[in-house]
């Protein structure tokens, strides 16, 4: 994708890539959980108000930018502030998100490859314990599953089988969508069911606080791919003929589709293994929470299907979960490649190459930091909580810097890069852009109060995380 600077062949070959690196663990896994731990319908109300009024237009910011400057984040920072090493900084910091968030992605993509193998060599019932998991993460074998999926994504990344990933997409999407859908009418049939269901759709008001509100944006960043240059160098890549607005909706729409699917199955899951929990005091560690309920679920099939076809379909669903994480780490990979290929004169092969020794190590470093080696496993302690190196990259790049970034681009967007400039290149190719509502929402929002709340909200990460002190009082 670098190097030459390509363009998408078509409009649906853009929707597919930024869809494929929209769509993955984000949707599939951390979604569910924050919506369960974090007040259900509730949540689901303010993600969806937060993705429209918010995030969609910062969307629409950021593939402007990249299409108006058809550079990598850093060089389109410098180019559109008429070369400002100080801007082109900053954009500096949408280099390092997603090669950090490459890091975590990568741990637990390695997890999923493992469920996949564990599933399918019989091993579903083991999966099911609930002490499985914490031996799993913990176990020396994470080292072949590392070898394994870091060779299949250095593979594609080398290979630049582009086009493969992008005719994968187009079978293995819908297959997930449909598998989903399946899985949702399965589950709704458990007893119990119906509670799960009726906490994810009835909003209860009376829960929203600001850890909701800060937890509902964070996650709408990570999972739409926001805030981390993957839509400045997807966008770079757009021609000049396409509507950026009808686009980006699409891909919008489908993410947050995906996820709420997501919530359909996993939310009312929970509420049937688990006859009158207490959701929220359900597990501490987010993503350990989807590991052990995925696999009961699964199991909960024998009955239907046997012991081999509940074994079948939970090898299958990790396959395509396994199939959507590895096209959002592919792109995000993409950014720091794309960065040292143009701005630091680096063959791709090189690029590649550091890419894989540095994020490998460190990848390594982050798999070994959940009850394997001491030292890295109670790296810091903060807020009050002993935080292994995976938490620490978690915190810092999921949950902390995704807003202060979607800042910077809208402020940068609205007051250095020429306003004028900037509303034309979300217009162009779509004549009737400039006079729609749409873009008097853009003009008055991107300059003032959406910057305002993400300012908040990155402030109150801060504060929340790092110092167990909440800056809004709610
Ligand atoms: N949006 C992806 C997801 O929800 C994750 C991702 C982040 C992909 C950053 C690319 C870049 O899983």
């Amino acid at each position: 994708m670098s190097g030459l600077r390509g363009e998408f062949s078509s409009r649906l070959g853009f929707i597919l890539a930024t869809a494929g690196s929209a769509v993955g663990i984000g949707n599939l896994v951390a979604f569910p959980v924050v919506a369960t731990k974090y007040g259900g319908g509730a949540f689901l109300v303010i993600y969806i108000a937060f993705v429209v009024l918010i995030c969609f237009p910062v969307m629409l910011a950021e593939i402007a930018m990249g299409r108006a400057a058809k550079k990598n984040p850093v060089g389109a920072f410098y180019t559109l502030s008429g070369e400002s090493k100080f801007w082109s900084r900053l954009g500096g910091l949408a280099i390092l998100t997603p090669f950090m968030i490459s890091v975590f992605y990568s741990v637990i993509t390695i997890w999923i490859m493992m469920y996949i193998v564990q599933s399918a060599i019989g091993n579903l019932d083991r999966l099911a314990e609930p002490a499985a998991f914490g031996e799993i993460v913990a176990s020396p074998m994470l080292f072949v599953y590392f070898i394994l999926t870091m060779s299949i994504v250095f593979t594609i990344l080398a290979g630049g089988v582009k086009d493969g990933i992008e005719k994968a997409a187009k079978i293995l999407m819908p297959t997930l969508m449909i598998m989903l859908i399946a899985l949702v009418l399965f589950v709704l049939t458990l007893d119990n069911a119906v509670e799960g269901l009726r906490y994810y759709l009835i909003p209860d008001f009376s829960r929203i606080d600001s850890t909701v509100l800060r937890s509902a944006l964070n996650q709408a960043f990570f999972s739409l791919s926001l805030g981390m240059g993957i839509l400045i160098t997807y966008g770079s890549y757009f021609n000049k003929e396409e509507k950026i607005v009808n686009t980006t909706g699409m891909v919008a729409l489908m993410d947050t589709s995906v996820a709420f699917i997501a919530g359909l199955l996993i939310l009312p899951a929970i509420f049937a293994m688990n006859p009158g929990v207490d959701v929220q005091t359900l597990s501490e560690s987010s993503v350990s929470l989807i590991f052990s309920y995925l696999p009961q679920l699964f199991l909960e099939m024998e009955s239907l299907l046997g012991y081999v076809g509940a074994s079948f379909v939970a090898t299958f669903f990790f396959v395509l979960v396994f199939f959507a994480a590895m096209t959002s780490l592919v792109s995000i990979s993409e950014i720091p490649i794309a960065w040292m290929v143009d701005e630091k004169q680096f063959s791709r092969r090189k690029a590649i190459a550091i890419m894989a020794l540095v994020g490998g190590a460190l990848t390594v470093l982050a798999s070994m930091s959940l009850g394997m080696v001491g030292w890295l496993s109670s790296m810091l302690n903060y807020g009050g909580i002993n935080k292994s190196l995976f938490d620490v990259i978690y915190d810092l790049f999921f949950d902390t810097i995704l807003p202060l970034i979607g800042f910077i681009v809208c402020i940068f967007c609205s007051y250095r890069w020429k306003r004028s400039d900037f509303m034309r290149e979300i217009g162009q190719g779509d004549d009737k852009y400039a006079s729609s509502l749409l873009a008097s929402y853009v003009n008055l929002s991107l300059g003032t109060f959406i910057p305002l709340i993400l300012l908040l909200v990155f402030a109150n990460n801060v504060a929340q995380i790092y110092f167990g002190f909440n800056l809004l009082g709610f």
